[in-house]
C-alpha cells in the first residue's frame, strides 16, 4: 500500500496522563492507519484509551512520543496555528453527547462553523439545507435543539460535523446515548453520508454489530498488552 493511500498513520504513539506514582500510561507503541475512504471501528473497554486514541488523530492532543500523519502530513511539527488549521481542514468531530448550542436553531447549528470559518450567511444556509436534507431532518430546520429527540439531536451533530466538508469523521461513541433502533439507524445514517461524501471515518462503539457493519475492526487493548489489528 503506497502511503498516499492513508488518511491517517499512527507510528510508536505513546500517551499517558499524570506525573509521579499518579502517572499512567494509556496508550503504548500503538499503530494505527486508516485508508482513504476505510470506514474503521474502534473497539475495547471502558478506559482503554479510545477516546484518548480520538483526541490525538483529531489533533486535540499531542502524543508523548511517536508520528501522527493526516492526510500524508506530519502533524507533530506543525505549531498550535497550523494544528487548529489542519483539524478545521480536515476532521469533522461528533461526541456521544451533541454539544448543539441551545439558543440557536437547528439551520443555525449546522451553518454555525461555515460562518466561523468566514463564509457567507447565505452560502452557509445552502450548505447547512443541504445537509439537513441529507440527514433527514430539512423540515426541522426552524425547530432548538431541546425540541428534538436523542436520535434526531445526533443527526444534526453529524451534519455539523460535516459542514466543512472534512475527509475525516471522527466519532466517540456517537450512539453511546441512544436506545437499540436510534443507535442502527444513525449508525446507518453515518456510513451512507461517509460513502456519499466520500469519508475516511473513525467509530468507537462498545456495539459489536455497528462494529461489524464497519470495513475493519480495531481492537485497543491496555497499555500492558499487545495489540492486535483484526
Ligand atoms: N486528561 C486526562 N487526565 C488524566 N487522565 C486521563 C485524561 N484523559 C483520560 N485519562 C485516563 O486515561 C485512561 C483512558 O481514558 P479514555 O477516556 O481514553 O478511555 P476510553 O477507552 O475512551 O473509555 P470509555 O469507553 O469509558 O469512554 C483512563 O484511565 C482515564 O482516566
Ligand atoms: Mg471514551
Amino acid at each position: 500500500m503506497s502511503e498516499t493511500d492513508l488518511m491517517v498513520r499512527l507510528r510508536g504513539v505513546s500517551k499517558g496522563f499524570g506525573a509521579g506514582s499518579s502517572r499512567i500510561e494509556v496508550l503504548r507503541d500503538l499503530d494505527l492507519e486508516a485508508r482513504r475512504g476505510e470506514l474503521l471501528a474502534v473497539v475495547g473497554p471502558s478506559g482503554v484509551g479510545k477516546s484518548t486514541l480520538l483526541h490525538l488523530i483529531g489533533l486535540l492532543e499531542r502524543p508523548d512520543a511517536g508520528k501522527i500523519e493526516l492526510d500524508g502530513l506530519d502533524a507533530g511539527t506543525a505549531g498550535p496555528e497550523e494544528r487548529a488549521r489542519l483539524r478545521n481542514r480536515l476532521i469533522g468531530f461528533v461526541f456521544q453527547f451533541h454539544y448543539l448550542l441551545t439558543e440557536l436553531d437547528v439551520l443555525e447549528n449546522v451553518a454555525l462553523p461555515l460562518r466561523i470559518a468566514g463564509k457567507s450567511a447565505r452560502e452557509a444556509r445552502i450548505r447547512a439545507g443541504r445537509l439537513l436534507e441529507e440527514v433527514g431532518l430539512a423540515g426541522r430546520a426552524d425547530a432548538f435543539p431541546d425540541q428534538l429527540s436523542g436520535g434526531e439531536q445526533q443527526r444534526i451533530a453529524v451534519a455539523r460535523a460535516l459542514a466543512m466538508k472534512p475527509p475525516l469523521l471522527l466519532a466517540d461513541e456517537p450512539t453511546g446515548n441512544l436506545d437499540r433502533p436510534n443507535a442502527e439507524h444513525l449508525f446507518s445514517l453515518i456510513r451512507e453520508l461517509h460513502l456519499l461524501e466520500g469519508l475516511t471515518s473513525i467509530i468507537v462503539t462498545h456495539n459489536e454489530k455497528i462494529a461489524a457493519r464497519c470495513d475493519r475492526v480495531f481492537r485497543l487493548a491496555a497499555a500492558a498488552e499487545h495489540r492486535t489489528d483484526v
